[in-house]
């Protein structure tokens, strides 16, 4: 290998976001990855929800997330400035509906905590639901309207930074790095997602499958992102510009498995259809499954580690993180405050 200022391992949506903010500050960044952008990246749904997309006691994920998400607009505008690539970023607002009394009482709780926090969430009656978005099933019995939440196309965000990267001047190597040894280069960074043990055996990272499926339907089908909790098992359905709308996704603790199995695809498009009943007429146009990388803690790590950087185990958070990852372990190159000091390696 050449020498780098930095030498990053894994093209997931971490790696990548490292390696451009790196080589935007002037350092020679190289980026190994097989097949970058291709594994949990390109399954992510790509929902920026850091309240609702986080067990809500966990308070330091959520701190981190609302941090990232607020760093968003402006990492999806610089992005697109430098790649030419258009990461539609949305802000159309996620409705997040319940289906049975118990899915709804479970959402005041919710409701609670975000008002608790001072964030913008206004509770819909089940009619309100349906005037917001109006594929909505009749039997949805109330909702909350998140307005601040965004949602992007990690797929695109993924094409934009390899542009963006190697217009900075950085390197993208398709190769599978298998051992840290010989890696000659200023800063070493482990961001291999569910296979970062794999190169620092003792992280404790396991592989979380989520099942994901995506549908293609008209232009405006959806006109927001839709969560739901029905009858206690929770599905989202996001929809794209271009009429696709990606509905996630299982949780399965399996190992390495990313088959795609009929009980997957079945429970999806139940627990889918119960929300909004159109769309058994859309077409299937892709199943795919790919691997969280999880912690005993839910948080990533983040920071130095055996004579390494690493940043790992997003868990469900791998989007809506990048930006604040990025920030952070840059930072760390130059000395600079640690941004995420609760990520630190150090309480493994
Ligand atoms: N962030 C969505 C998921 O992990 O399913």
């Amino acid at each position: 290998m050449n020498a780098s200022d930095v030498f990053v391992i894994g093209g997931g949506i971490a790696g990548l976001s490292i390696a451009w903010r790196a080589a935007t500050r002037g350092l020679t960044v190289t980026l190994a990855d097989p097949d970058p952008g291709a594994r949990a990246t390109r399954a992510s749904a790509g929902m920026l929800a850091p309240v609702s997309e986080v067990t809500y006691t966990e308070e330091p994920l959520l701190r981190l997330g609302l941090a990232s998400l607020e760093r968003w607009p402006a990492f999806a505008g610089e992005l697109e400035a430098a790649s030419g690539i258009p990461v539609d970023l949305r802000g159309d607002g996620t409705v997040e509906v319940a289906y049975d009394a118990d899915d709804l009482a479970q959402l005041d709780e919710l409701a609670a905590f975000e008002e608790k926090l001072g964030l913008r969430v206004e509770r819909l009656t089940g009619r309100q639901c349906r005037q917001a978005e109006p594929m909505l099933s009749p039997n949805v019995r109330g909702g909350l309207l998140a307005r601040d939440d965004l949602w992007v196309n990690p797929r695109r965000v993924a094409q934009a930074l390899q542009q963006a990267l190697q217009n900075a001047g950085g390197r993208i190597v398709r190769e599978r790095i298998a051992s840290l040894d010989d890696l000659s280069a200023g800063h070493v960074v482990v961001a291999a997602g569910a296979w970062s043990p794999s190169l620092l055996p003792g992280l404790p990272i396991r592989p979380v499958k989520g099942q994901i499926l995506r549908l293609r339907g008209p232009r405006g089908f959806l006109s927001k992102c839709v969560r739901a909790t029905v009858r206690g098992s929770e599905v989202y359905l996001v929809p794209r510009d271009d009429g696709e709308i990606v509905v996630g996704a299982t949780m399965e603790e399996l190992g390495f498995d990313t088959r795609v199995t009929a009980g997957g695809v079945y429970e999806l498009l139940r627990d889918a259809r119960e929300i909004v009943p159109g769309i058994t007429e859309l077409d299937l146009a892709e199943t795919f499954a790919g691997l969280r990388p999880g912690t005993p803690d839910n948080l990533p790590y983040v920071g130095r580690h055996g004579g390494v950087w690493v940043a790992a185990g997003h868990h469900r958070a791998g989007v809506l993180l990048a930006p604040l990852t990025a920030d952070a372990v840059v930072a760390g190159f130059f000395g600079e405050a640690d941004l995420m000091p609760e990520c630190s390696p150090a309480r493994i």
